[in-house]
Order: C-alpha cells, then sequence, then structure tokens
C-alpha cells in the first residue's frame, strides 16, 4: 500500500469532522424535524440522545479507524473475523444511496441562493416555486453542478481538497449562522418563536415518545455523520497523540450549536411572518421559509445569505461521503483518486436521477432517505456498537487510550454504556424506523 496522506495540521481532523457533520441535516433536515415533532420536545430528546448514543459511537468510529488506517470496508476487513468483515458494505451502500440525495437537495438550495439575490421568494406562490425547482430538468442540472463541486474537491486529496476548503468553509458558516440568529432575534416574532423552539412540555414528551425517539435518534446520527463509516475514514489519517474523547467532544459541541442556531434563525422568521405551520417536512425550508423571506423586510437578501450558508455547509459534508467510497476504491483497489472520484460521481449522479427528476411531490426523497437515514445508518450504528462493545473491547480501549493519559475506569464506562443503554436504544429505533418505513413504502406505492 502507498504512504497515506495525513492531516496536514492538527485541527486539519477536527475542521474536516465538523465539516462533515454540519450540513443539511443542521439546517435543512433539524429545523423541520422540530417541526413534525413537536417544537422543544423534540429538541430535548435530540440533546439526549446526542450525548448518550451519538458520541459513544463517534468514538467507536474514531478508534476502529485510527487503529486500522484503512477505510471501512478494510477497516472491518483488517480488525473484524467471520461476519464482520462485510459490515463496511452497509457503509459502501448507504454512501451511495445518502450522497445521491444529498446532491440533489443540495442542487435545490443552490437555486434557492440564487432566487433570493434575483429577490424573487416565493414569486408565483411558494408551492408552486418549489415544485419548479425541485422537478424536471431545472432539479437535473443543479443536482449535477452539486455533485461536479464535490468531484473538484475530492479529487484533490484529503490535504488539498477537503482540508483546505474546510478550512475556508466551517468559518464562514458559523459566522455568518450567528449573525443571522442575531438578526432574527430583532424580529417581533421572536419571543413566540423562541417559546414554542425552547420550553419543551415533559406531557408532550411522555406522549408521543414513540414516535420522538427514533425520528430523533435517526437525526442524531445523520447530523453527526454516524453510522456509515465517515469517521472512521477520517480517523484513518489520525496521529496517536490525538485525544480522541477531547476531539470528538468539540466535533459533539459544535454540530450541535450549529443546528440549535439554525433553529434560532428559522423561527422567528417563521413567526414574524405569521407561518406557524411548522410541520411542512421535507419542503419546509424551502416552501414556509422562503415563503417567511418573502413577507419581511430585506427577506431577499436575507435568504439568499441563509441559503448560502447551508450549500456551503452541505458542501463539506457531501466530500465527507464521497471520501469513504472513494478511500475505499483508493485501499482496496488500488485505482487513482482521480478516476475514482469522477467515476463515483457519474455512478452517484444516476443514482440520484430519481430524486432529482420526480416532477410533482417528493416520494423518491422520502424512499431513499427512509432507507438510508432511518435504516442503514442505524444498522451501522448499531452493528459498529455490538462490535466494540462485545468483541473487540480491548481493542477499543486501548486505540482510546492512546493520547489520553488518564483514562482510567472511563474506558469502561464508555464500553458499558455501548453494551447496555446504546445498544437496546438501537434496536428499539431500528424495529420502529423499519415498521415506520415500510408503512411509508405502503402509503407511496401500495
Ligand atoms: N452530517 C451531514 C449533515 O448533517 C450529512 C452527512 C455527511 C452524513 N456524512 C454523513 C450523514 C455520513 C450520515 C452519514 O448534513
Amino acid at each position: 500500500m502507498a504512504q497515506r496522506e495525513s492531516w496536514a495540521t492538527r485541527a486539519g481532523f477536527i475542521l474536516a469532522a465538523v465539516g462533515s457533520a454540519v450540513g443539511l441535516g443542521n439546517i435543512w433536515r433539524f429545523p423541520y424535524q422540530v417541526g413534525e415533532y413537536g417544537g422543544a420536545a423534540f429538541l430535548v430528546v435530540y440533546l439526549l440522545l446526542v450525548a448518550l448514543i451519538g458520541f459513544p459511537v463517534m468514538l467507536v468510529e474514531f478508534t476502529i479507524g485510527r487503529r486500522t488506517e484503512r477505510n471501512p470496508v478494510g477497516a472491518l476487513k483488517q480488525i473484524g473475523e467471520g461476519a464482520w468483515t462485510k459490515v463496511g458494505w452497509v457503509f459502501v451502500l448507504a454512501g451511495f444511496v445518502i450522497l445521491s440525495y444529498y446532491s440533489v437537495v443540495a442542487g435545490w438550495i443552490l437555486r434557492y441562493t440564487a432566487i433570493g439575490l434575483q429577490g424573487n421568494y416565493a414569486a408565483g406562490g411558494a408551492g408552486a416555486q418549489f415544485m419548479s425547482v425541485a422537478g424536471g430538468m431545472d432539479s437535473v442540472v443543479t443536482h449535477a453542478i452539486f455533485m461536479a463541486a464535490i468531484v473538484t474537491v475530492v479529487a484533490f486529496g484529503i490535504q488539498q481538497g477537503i482540508e483546505f476548503s474546510v478550512k475556508l468553509m466551517v468559518p464562514a458558516i458559523i459566522a455568518l449562522l450567528i449573525g443571522l440568529a442575531v438578526y432574527a432575534g430583532t424580529l417581533s416574532g421572536a419571543g413566540e418563536a423562541y417559546a414554542y423552539y425552547l420550553s419543551p412540555d415533559l406531557g408532550t414528551i411522555a406522549a408521543n415518545w414513540t414516535e420522538i425517539l427514533p425520528a430523533a435518534a435517526a437525526q442524531a446520527f445523520f447530523t453527526l455523520s454516524l453510522g456509515m463509516g465517515v469517521m472512521i475514514t477520517y480517523a484513518s489519517y489520525l496521529g496517536e497523540d490525538r485525544n480522541l474523547a477531547k476531539d470528538g467532544t468539540i466535533i459533539v459541541a459544535l454540530d450541535t450549536a450549529i443546528a440549535f442556531t439554525a433553529g434560532l434563525v428559522a423561527f422567528p422568521v417563521l413567526y414574524t411572518a405569521e407561518l406557524t405551520d411548522v410541520a411542512a417536512g421535507p419542503s419546509f425550508i424551502f416552501v414556509s421559509l422562503a415563503q417567511a423571506f418573502s413577507n419581511i423586510p430585506f427577506g431577499g437578501i436575507i435568504g439568499a445569505i441563509f441559503f448560502a450558508i447551508v450549500t456551503i455547509a452541505a458542501l463539506s459534508s457531501a466530500i465527507s461521503i464521497m471520501e469513504v467510497v472513494v478511500s475505499y476504491l483508493i485501499d482496496e483497489h488500488g485505482v487513482d483518486r482521480l478516476p475514482a472520484t469522477i467515476a463515483l460521481g457519474v455512478v452517484i449522479f444516476v443514482v440520484g436521477l430519481p430524486v432529482a427528476y420526480e416532477p410533482e411531490g417528493l416520494n423518491w426523497l422520502v424512499v431513499y432517505d427512509g432507507f438510508a437515514n432511518s435504516i442503514l445508518l442505524i444498522l451501522g450504528g448499531l452493528l459498529l456498537a455490538i462490535y466494540i462493545g462485545w468483541v473487540a473491547t480491548d481493542l477499543g480501549i486501548e486505540e482510546l487510550g492512546k493520547g489520553i493519559h488518564n483514562l482510567g475506569s472511563w474506558g469502561m464506562v464508555w464500553i458499558w454504556t455501548l453494551r447496555v443503554p446504546v445498544i437496546i436504544v438501537l434496536l428499539i429505533v431500528l424495529t420502529q424506523n423499519t415498521i415506520g418505513y415500510y408503512e411509508s413504502l405502503v402509503g407511496i406505492f401500495g
């Protein structure tokens, strides 16, 4: 195997992981999940799951990646035995599916940035505008543009491509988003919006937990880029002196803070425009929020800034998904980076075509997103938790201990968190999501 590239700077890894984590999950998906599952009630469950499930699973991916210095398929082939050597395939499959629709949605977001600059939100009606952007040839073209951008960055490699671009992107996202949140706080609907978003009603959680829990878990995995080996891949380029728990804490905290801030932007804008119908699903930021931007002063430019942030965030996340599959082709099949990246770009573009082209409605989006996000990611995370929790415990603790001088009994605390609560919650969530997914397929095709 050729000499493996590694992160050029100490901060490179953290920035790249934050770049992966912060994306459509935080700014497109998070607000509509909050809207669908009862505002602050969802927020609380989500925060709990990020800390109790997301963080331990992220450490699993880090330890496996740094130990093996391999892509996720190769990593499990190297350390696993029997069926464990095959787990990496779940990741590659998830990567194909996620990236294919991720690029489509990111293309719509790109388009909405341009629409804001022209001051045209909700021209001809917000719903009709979204349908014309989200289907047919327009949507295929923006999908192609976004895919080409991903291919370009990933083709330059992890130092010159990924690390270089996230160094610009991550600070830009944070600065712009904070600016928008401050602005949103001055709007007249802010007070009402904060009440909706920030004061949880425990009764709502208790009454709806069977719905909130699976949705919040899927959201936590998606937003932290867990369950398909991104963090395995990024940590595989990492030196042994890094404190994985510390890096993980920074990454999780930043990702969560950014999702939270996205809510601080979206809800005040909506309430100010008196559009309180928040449960709009995947079209939420394109229809309700775009409508709201068209109703407030300077909404065009504010909206353009908002959608520009999302575009940047989506790009740095999409490159991480691509990197998983590219690193697999490079490591395992000796393909050069450039041809590997271009070939994958084309194949994934084609896989995403149904989602891009579908003229009315978002059925294919629901089919792809439900399969990858609520099933494959949870399955991937569950298998990894079982593997380190019960099978390769020593390897996990040893690897985590490198770079942490006083790990002490924290290693076992981590292992026991994986062994019982993480596995039980993920089993419940996987069952619920599989049933829910089946029902949604019947609803669409049956
Ligand atoms: N975390 C990204 C987001 O929030 C999406 C993403 C990137 C992802 N890599 C991933 C999701 C790997 C699941 C798995 O938009």
